[in-house]
Parts: structure tokens; C-alpha cells; sequence
């Protein structure tokens, strides 16, 4: 790569506006609509209303990013041109190693971001004779010595915004009303891939969302540019290749009445998250007292045993990194309380349902003779149930769907920072 000198102390607006003077179609914006990328987009709309944008769907972006597409169109007329990975490349990967292969090591990530990214954009650039991108030298070592103009073979890059800080990005969106990507409002600062990217902690680095459960990798997704022009992924050696496995875990405790769904909704954020690629274990009170509390009662004594044994096994998981779901009636608040006072990242889930529709859903027919005084101590018929009085989160599964009750409880792990968003990835934070 040849940076060109002359345009060190040209503005973005007059590097953009020779570009698209000197190269017109053959010139396009690539962006993936982070503000960088929309600070260009809104400079170039005001230099000509026929400029090229183009983006590359990974096929794994979170929906916000595909919002932003109509956005563009909607707020500046253009209609963003979409480049797809090469179909054969991406189904022989997924088949040979899993759809999300990139949580297995740091060459799987880097082989997902090249065959989805990578390559895609490659194909891109070859029809085009110059392009624009959005990198700034404030933001990594690596991008320090951007350029703002370079000769990439035959190709012109342009990064307008090379030397601006992170100040003038937000100034310029705030004075022209740029569209902001909605994940910002969430806490990311870099959005990439809905798997492999997170909202960040205050005061961690910009990029620190990216592959966040790599611990010094290089963070970019190896599109680097050889002296000829050509993509080159990054070198092996700037690249950690260690596995790096190590998860957060969390106990996601659900406590409620016989019958009120507490099995349901767990079973269901249970296959959410290992959707998302998240060691999980359930520990649901019906199976736990097949074999860990096997002949315990129902008295007082013989629950508060119950739930402090599936307590412990929970304690035992989160701490290795693993989801533990507990769902327990677990009546009684004090022996709650004692639990989470044990487990970091204790999450109580209150599955509220009236005792007159849990006796008229009557799954399992024990409410019925619960009633009959058949069953002694029957929580909620002859026997107490203390709720919560401070849940991180209340569903009602007289009044919500499980798929209600679901997103819920997801929005509150995104809140906590547990998982990252809708749709997309774990928080699996370092440790
Ligand atoms: S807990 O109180 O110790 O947390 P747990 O969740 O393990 O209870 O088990 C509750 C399940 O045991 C109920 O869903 C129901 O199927 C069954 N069960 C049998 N007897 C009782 C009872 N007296 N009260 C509540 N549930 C009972």
C-alpha cells in the first residue's frame, strides 16, 4: 500500500468529493453503519445525491444493522448495495466446523470473518477503482498510521476520517442528524457480527465488544491490505492462538408455584442460549428429586435442603463458567436470599400465575386433590408461598406468552450485561 501524500491536510469533504469527481461509479462507500461509516455516507450525500454505498451482510448481523439499511435509503435515497458471502464457502465451513465455529478458537474466528467478510469484500473491491472506509487512527494501534488516501494496487482507499477523534464524529451526528445505529443506545461502540460482538463496560476499550471472549488477539477481522493491492488476511504471528474458553456463568434462579411455568420458560432460555452457543444446565425440581434430593418431603426443612442442594450444584457450575437454570418452586424467601448470597450473578425470576388458574390448568392433577385435602402441606393450597419481594424479573404466565416471558427475562440479561442483545450473542465476559 502506497499512502499518497497531498492529501495529509485535505478535509474529508474534499477528499470525498475528488473521489467521487475523479471516479464516479467507480467509486462506492463501503460501511457497515457505524457512526464513522454514516459520517461519510451524510458528507457525500451532501457532494452528490448518486453516490455508492455498499455493505457486507454476513448473513450474521444483528437485525438493528439491517434497520439501518432501509434507514439509509429512506433518509438519503440510496439504495445500499448488499455483497453475500460465496454460498459453497460458507455452507462447507458451517458443515465442517458449526455454524459458530468462531467461539471454538482464534483461526476459527479469523477463518468465519474471512470467508464471510473477507472474501466477500474482495469481490466487491475488484469492480471497483476506488472506495471509501470509515477507519480512524484513533482507534487501534493497528489503524495509528492510517493514511487518509493510499494506493492499494491498482485501488484507491480513502479514509476521510483518518484524523478525526471520536469527539468529531459525535459533534458532526449531532449538528447534521446523522442516523444513529440503534445498538449504540445499548452500550456497543463497535458493531460487527451479532454473535461475536457486545456492548462494552464504561472505561473498557472502544473495541473491547469485539470477540470479547478472545483475550489478546489482535481485534480486527484480518482485512489487511499487501503492498500489491491485494486482501491479505493478518500476519499468523500478530494472532493469539490460544483457546480461549473461559465463560461467565450465571444462575438464573426461577421460583413459583407447582405449575406456573417455571419448567416451560426455563426449558425455552435454555435453548436460546445454547443457540447462542452457551454451556447451559437446568436443574429442574421435579428431576432433581429423582436423584440429588431423592427422598426428600415437602416439609419446610425438607425444601429449604432441596433448594440449598440445587443452590450448591448451581454455585458449583457459574463459577466454571457454565448457565446454571434452576427451576424450584422454592417457597420460602429466607433460603432464596441464602443462595444468592453465595452465587456472584444471581438472577431471580419471579413465574407469577393466581392459585385459581394454577388449580384450573391442573397439569398434573394435584391441585385438584391438593383441594380434596389429599396432598398435606400443597404449596399455595395448604401450605405458603413467599414471592420475591426484589425478583430481577417478574413473568406472569397468566397474562404472557413463554415467549413473552422469555424476552423478558432476555432484555433483563442484556440489562445486566449478561447476554448482549436480541437475536445475537452472550455476554461472555472475560474473567
Ligand atoms: S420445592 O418446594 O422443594 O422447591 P420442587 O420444585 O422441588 O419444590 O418440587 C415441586 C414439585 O413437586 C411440584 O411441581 C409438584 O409436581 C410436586 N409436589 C409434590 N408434593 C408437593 C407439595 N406438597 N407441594 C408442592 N409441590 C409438590
Amino acid at each position: 500500500m502506497v499512502p499518497l501524500s497531498g492529501f495529509e491536510s485535505a478535509s474529508a469533504r474534499e477528499i470525498l468529493a475528488w473521489a467521487i469527481e475523479a471516479y464516479g461509479d467507480d467509486f462506492a462507500i463501503a460501511t457497515s453503519f457505524q457512526k464513522e461509516g454514516m459520517v461519510i455516507v451524510d458528507l457525500a450525500s451532501r457532494i452528490s445525491s448518486h453516490v455508492r454505498v455498499f455493505t457486507i451482510d454476513t448473513g450474521r448481523l444483528p437485525d438493528e444493522t439491517y434497520q439501518m439499511m432501509e434507514t439509509v435509503r429512506q433518509r438519503y435515497g440510496i439504495q445500499v448495495e448488499i455483497v453475500f458471502p460465496d454460498r459453497e464457502e460458507v455452507e462447507q465451513m458451517v458443515m465442517l466446523h458449526g455454524p459458530n465455529l468462531f467461539y471454538t478458537s482464534v483461526p476459527s474466528r479469523e477463518r468465519c470473518c474471512e470467508v464471510r467478510k473477507v472474501h466477500s469484500l474482495e469481490r466487491k473491491l475488484a469492480t471497483l477503482k476506488a472506495w471509501a472506509g470509515g477507519l480512524r487512527r484513533e482507534q487501534s494501534g493497528t489503524r495509528r498510521l492510517t493514511p487518509k488516501v493510499e494506493k492499494q494496487g491498482e485501488r484507491m482507499k480513502l479514509s476521510p476520517l483518518a484524523d478525526w477523534t471520536s469527539a468529531q464524529v459525535e459533534e458532526y451526528i449531532r449538528e447534521h442528524h446523522v442516523p444513529r445505529h440503534p445498538l449504540y443506545e445499548r452500550g456497543y461502540t463497535s458493531i460487527g457480527c451479532a454473535p461475536c460482538t457486545r456492548a462494552i463496560e464504561p472505561g473498557e476499550d472502544e473495541r473491547a465488544g469485539r470477540w470479547w471472549w478472545e483475550q489478546d488477539a489482535k481485534k480486527e477481522c484480518g482485512i489487511h491490505f499487501g503492498a500489491d493491492g491485494k486482501v491479505r488476511r493478518a500476519p499468523v504471528e500478530e494472532v493469539e492462538t490460544e483457546e480461549v474458553e473461559m465463560h461467565k456463568g450465571f444462575t438464573l434462579w426461577f421460583t413459583g408455584m407447582s405449575g406456573a411455568g417455571k419448567s416451560t420458560i426455563s426449558r425455552a432460555l435454555e435453548l436460546r442460549l445454547r443457540e447462542k452457543g452457551a454451556k447451559v444446565e437446568v436443574l429442574d425440581g421435579d428431576v432433581v428429586r429423582t436423584h440429588l434430593s431423592k427422598g426428600l418431603g415437602f416439609s419446610k426443612e425438607d425444601r429449604d435442603e432441596n433448594v440449598r442442594r440445587i443452590g450448591f450444584v448451581c454455585e458449583l457450575l457459574s463459577r466454571n463458567g457454565v448457565i446454571a437454570v434452576a427451576a424450584a418452586i422454592s417457597p420460602y424467601r429466607a433460603v432464596r436470599e441464602e443462595v444468592r448470597a453465595r452465587i456472584p450473578n444471581f438472577v431471580e425470576i419471579y413465574v407469577e400465575c393466581p392459585v385459581e388458574v394454577l388449580a384450573e390448568r391442573d397439569v398434573k392433577g394435584l391441585y385438584k386433590r391438593a383441594l380434596a385435602g389429599e396432598i398435606a402441606n400443597f404449596t399455595g393450597v395448604s401450605d405458603p408461598y413467599e414471592p420475591p419481594l426484589h425478583p430481577e424479573v417478574v413473568v406472569n404466565s397468566s397474562t404472557e406468552t413463554a415467549e413473552e416471558s422469555v424476552a423478558k427475562i432476555w432484555a433483563t440479561l442484556e440489562r445486566l450485561g449478561l447476554v448482549s442483545f436480541d437475536r445475537s450473542s452472550l455476554s461472555h465476559q472475560r474473567i
